[in-house]
């Protein structure tokens, strides 16, 4: 039936398996382990001769539910959950790379990622060099006979710039590296990893997913399209010869997965299956409404500039139309001028949530140069696209007319 099934109904009832209590949401089996009746049996699933579950830091019946329902949403292949977003790019980059080996990366991207790219793992002797996703010419001229990875969000956060994907993919397979996308921003609702032609996915599940705030989470999806069978990819050898175009699912199930540990806890899994049902509804009314506060914002004379790639006069309106048909997410910044106005603009919002997170239903806002970058110098700032006046809004899903309302007082007030 799911093969015939369009989007919205997957959301629904993708990967869910009705078992003998009829219950019509996934069961929240919360359990560390799972007792076989004999030794055999066990050694039997240990070994990949039978299905089964063994142990949740290893797999769980809840997440696996939602493994598959995240798998089918973007055009097929594997899905591990993780226990955050941050987990799953991490799992997802340490099965690529080993010691000596070099992320190329945008530069455009989420504080968390950034850090990990440049700080964390080079611990570990593996490097990132960062380029714009935009400059097409200089993303195939950085690429070196150490790269293994070609990396970038789909649409930045909080940059907002929107890469062309398929065009980035092409050059990733023209020189025979993967590119792995964080899709946390533009959901599979805005665009499929297949419709993208990605080769893997690595994103948060905290945001739009789950929608209303209240999980942390993370996925890695394999398409199972790259070949992994290349000199590049000496450490894949073993898994390509058992796995095939799944080599990569199999090194981050068997190995990495396993060895970092970090799961997600089965009612969380939950927690995301009940949450993801509503995506489609939520998304259309995130985009909808940051349209139209971007409009308003940019009429506003206190406002000094608005970044959406929704507005006509945005450098990739064109790219984004054409990529995520004509719905551009529920992320925009503006700026006021400087950093005293925009804390001013904050201070008087009584709707919108001063916090650090996006994809939630209600309407947040942050001031980004002062807390989820204050750790970056000045030109790493600007090259995330924050200046000290950005004020980023997450677009809730509230009536549009109070977000409008609560936004042009707190800017007549200043
Ligand atoms: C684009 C993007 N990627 C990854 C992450 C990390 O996700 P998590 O907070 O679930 O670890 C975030 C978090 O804000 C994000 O915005």
């Amino acid at each position: 039936m799911e093969k015939s099934l369009r989007f919205d109904s997957l959301l629904v009832h993708g990967g869910l398996e009705s078992g003998p209590s009829g219950a019509t949401s996934v069961p929240i089996v919360q359990s560390s382990s799972f007792a076989y009746p004999t030794a055999e049996g066990l050694e039997d699933v240990f070994r990949g001769r039978a299905v089964g579950s063994v142990y949740t830091r290893i797999g769980n019946p809840t997440s696996e539910a939602l493994e598959r329902r995240l798998a089918l949403l973007e055009g097929g292949g594997t899905a591990i959950v993780t226990a955050s977003g941050m987990a799953a790019i991490t799992t997802a980059v340490m099965t690529i790379l080993r010691a000596g080996d070099e992320i190329l990366s945008s530069s455009s991207l989420f504080g968390g990622t950034f850090s990990l790219f440049r700080d964390t793992l080079s611990q570990y002797g593996i490097t990132a060099t960062f380029v714009d996703p935009l400059d097409l010419e200089g993303v195939r001229s950085a690429v070196n006979e150490r790269t293994r990875l070609l990396f970038v969000e789909t649409i930045g956060n909080p940059k907002l710039d929107v890469p062309d994907i398929p065009e980035l993919a092409r050059i990733a397979h023209e020189v025979g590296i993967p590119l792995m996308v964080d899709t946390t921003v533009s959901t599979p609702y805005l665009a499929s990893g297949a419709a993208l032609g990605a080769d893997i996915l690595a994103y948060s599940t905290s945001k739009y997913i789950n929608g209303t705030g209240t999980t942390i989470g993370g996925v890695i999806i394999d398409r199972g399209v790259f070949n992994w069978n290349s000199p590049r990819f000496p450490h894949f050898e073993m898994f390509h010869k058992k796995y095939r175009q799944f080599a990569f699912t199999a090194r981050v199930r068997k190995l990495v997965h396993k060895d970092l540990g970090a799961c997600p806890s089965p009612f969380n899994s939950y927690l995301l299956t009940e949450g993801i049902q509503t995506l489609a509804l939520r998304m259309d009314r995130h985009c909808s409404s940051a349209l139209t506060l971007a409009r308003f914002l940019a009429s506003h004379p206190k406002v000094a500039w608005v970044r959406y790639p929704g507005l006509e006069d945005s450098p990739q309106h064109a790219v984004a139309r054409k990529l995520y048909g004509g719905r551009f997410g529920g992320l925009l910044t503006f700026g006021t001028g400087d950093k005293p106005s925009s804390f001013k603009v904050i201070n008087g919002l009584t709707l919108a949530k001063n916090l650090a997170n996006i994809g939630d239903a209600k309407t947040l806002v942050i001031h980004p140069a002062s807390t989820i970058c204050a750790d970056y110098k000045s030109e790493e700032k600007k090259l995330m696209g924050v200046t000290e006046d950005t004020i980023r809004v997450s677009v809730g899903i509230e009536d549009v007319s109070d977000i409008i309302e609560d936004f042009k007082q707190a800017l007549d007030a200043i």
